[in-house]
């Protein structure tokens, strides 16, 4: 008989506190439970048998009890999930994830845009595909000039779509969208058909500045850019305007800081930071603005040239390899 109930002790399912419940009365309850029934009887045994009678019955009530502290255990254990674990799920993990940092070029980008809305200049966008006409043509490239050299491109196929090679082009929509009194700064991607290497990669991004109005004169533009080299790189930096050429502008200008290693000051060298100019009378021209009336100056700079200089990147391909090593210093 102890046998026949030990099996069914092992087979009973408890998989919830009633069915513990059930199971507790059914076997070790105090009035009809079967191990406690059993008990009661040993004193009808005859003597000789009851001790070992005695014994198998109390392996039967031990078994049972294990039964129900396992269930019961396994109710509290920690990891069990659910509402009746007893775990407040509100509590902040063990591990939280490690917060994300700004990407250094977004960073960069950043601080260039607040110095020129500090200045009065509104942020303007385009599109990363764009026509031959408005990369070039309307920016006083002629066709089949070498100018268009300067700027290696990647063209889709068909019809004189290309990727931007520049955000000047920029400067060609926001005249035609919009009438002058014209100040913006538009940041953006650029992409170059270039032989990639420590300094080049074949896309990055610049900061485009416009500004057209009357009497517009290449002092404000010495000044605008004085103040902003300024607030980016110290009251104290060196800068100089260095005369060059670009079709959109006349007259032209690039812009060069002095850059030196406190410790070794004898390789300070000027490095160029961005290009500059009076709008050309051509560009006012193809926008259908009276080059009597209006006069206007641009600016362009490489973000990547700049977060290069500021943080001490050597190379500009580190900038897009997400590398989290390199990403989560800034
Ligand atoms: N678009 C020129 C480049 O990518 C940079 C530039 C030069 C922009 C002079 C300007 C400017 O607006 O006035 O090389």
């Amino acid at each position: 008989m102890p046998d026949d109930i030990l099996k069914d002790i092992e087979s009973e399912i408890i998989d919830s506190k009633e069915s513990a419940e059930a199971f507790r009365v059914k076997y070790l309850g105090r009035k009809s439970g079967k191990i406690t029934g059993m008990l009661k009887r040993i004193p009808e045994a005859p003597p000789k048998e009851r001790r070992e009678l005695g014994r198998r019955i109390n392996e039967l009530k031990k078994r049972a009890e294990e039964r129900l502290a396992s269930f019961e255990a396994h109710l509290h254990k920690p990891d069990a999930t659910g509402p009746q674990t007893g775990i407040d799920l509100t509590l902040p993990g063990r591990f939280p994830a490690p917060p994300g940092s700004i990407h250094p070029l977004t960073h960069t980008l950043n601080e260039i845009a607040r110095v020129f809305e500090g200045f009065g200049f509104s942020i303007a966008t385009g599109p990363e595909i764009e026509t031959e006409w408005h990369n070039f043509t309307a920016l006083n490239f002629p066709s089949n000039h070498p100018a268009r050299d300067m700027q290696d491109t990647f063209y889709l196929e068909p019809d004189r779509v290309l990727l931007r090679t520049h955000t000047s082009p920029v400067q060609i929509r926001t005249l035609l969208a919009e009438q002058p009194p014209v100040r913006v700064i538009v940041p953006g991607r650029v992409y170059r058909n270039e032989a990639v290497s420590y300094k080049s990669y074949c896309l990055f991004h610049q900061v485009e500045g416009l500004y057209v109005d009357e009497g517009v004169t290449f002092a404000d533009l010495k000044q605008v850019l004085r103040l902003f080299v300024q607030a980016l790189f110290g009251g104290d930096a060196r800068m100089r305007f260095r005369p060059s050429f670009f079709p959109f502008t006349e007259p032209s200008a690039e812009v060069d800081i002095w850059w030196s290693d406190e410790a070794v000051p004898e390789n300070g060298r000027w490095l160029e930071i961005l290009g500059c100019g009076m709008v050309d009378p051509n560009v006012f021209d193809a926008v259908d603005l009276d080059p009597e009336r209006w006069t206007g100056y641009a600016f362009g700079m490489g973000i990547e040239r700049i977060a290069m200089l500021r943080y001490g990147i050597r190379d500009i391909r580190t900038f897009y390899e997400n590398d989290i090593r390199f990403l989560e210093q800034f």
